[in-house]
């Protein structure tokens, strides 16, 4: 058994039972959902947003919430998010001016909550070093963010190795996350690069049998 987090997308999950679906993973001993918002503005389809957070949060519901921002304006709604109940908080480098950045990280620290950076296939691990010491996560696009059940993009490993790298070289602990086109082939492959936290959606819901395709993800 390896240290490695699956982290369900809900984004391919049956939206007409939701709560049914989050609870067939709960009993899977399933810690994480990955939460993805989409604002038809940086990517290039609409999802879900903060109601929907707090309605499946409801009640102590005992999943982490894994919120993946895909908008351009995190900062503005940043705080909505947490108190909605996202327990990681990610944006995307992308969206955000070094200022935004910066406050972004303080924010959602000062909510005890994770902090996560994402990066687009196009944008280089290297913009991130001066982060890494200050934040809890790096989710590493392996698909352009915006659907689910695209195709793995194999320059993401890369990318992997070299936060890996990094990390291991400074001492650091943040969470390497991995978002798009994992399955069990794909899977191995990132964490034999360094991930340990792998999103996968279509993978896993459109699966009959969910636990054997978790366990093969691992
Ligand atoms: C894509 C989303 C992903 C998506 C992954 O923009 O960020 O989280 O749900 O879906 P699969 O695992 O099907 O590639
Ligand atoms: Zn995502």
């Amino acid at each position: 058994m390896n240290n490695i987090e699956i982290s369900p997308s809900i984004l391919s999950a049956d939206f007409n039972k939701m709560r049914e679906e989050l609870d067939s993973l709960v009993a899977l001993d399933i810690k994480y959902i990955h939460f993805d918002v989409m604002d038809g503005n940086f990517v290039n389809n609409i999802s879900f947003g903060i109601p929907v957070l707090k309605s499946l949060k409801k009640g102590n519901y005992p999943l982490l919430f894994d919120v993946h921002l895909m908008i351009t304006k995190p900062l503005k709604y940043a705080v909505d998010f947490l108190d909605g109940g996202a327990d990681i908080l990610t944006f995307h480098y992308e969206a955000v001016t070094k200022n935004e950045l910066a406050k972004l990280i303080d924010i959602i620290h000062s909510k005890n909550k994770l902090v996560g950076i994402s990066i687009k296939p196009n944008t280089k691990p290297q913009v991130l070093l001066p982060y890494l010491d200050k934040i809890d996560l790096v989710l590493v696009m392996s698909v352009e963010p915006g659907f689910g059940g695209q195709k793995f993009m194999v320059e993401s490993l890369e990318k992997i190795k070299f936060l890996a790298n990094y990390k291991k070289e400074k001492g650091l602990d943040f969470i390497i996350e991995v978002d798009g086109g994992i399955n069990e082939a794909t899977s191995k492959d990132v964490i034999l690069a360094g991930a340990n936290m792998l999103v996968a959606g279509s993978y896993i819901f459109s699966n009959n049998d969910r636990k054997k395709a978790i366990d093969s993800l691992k």
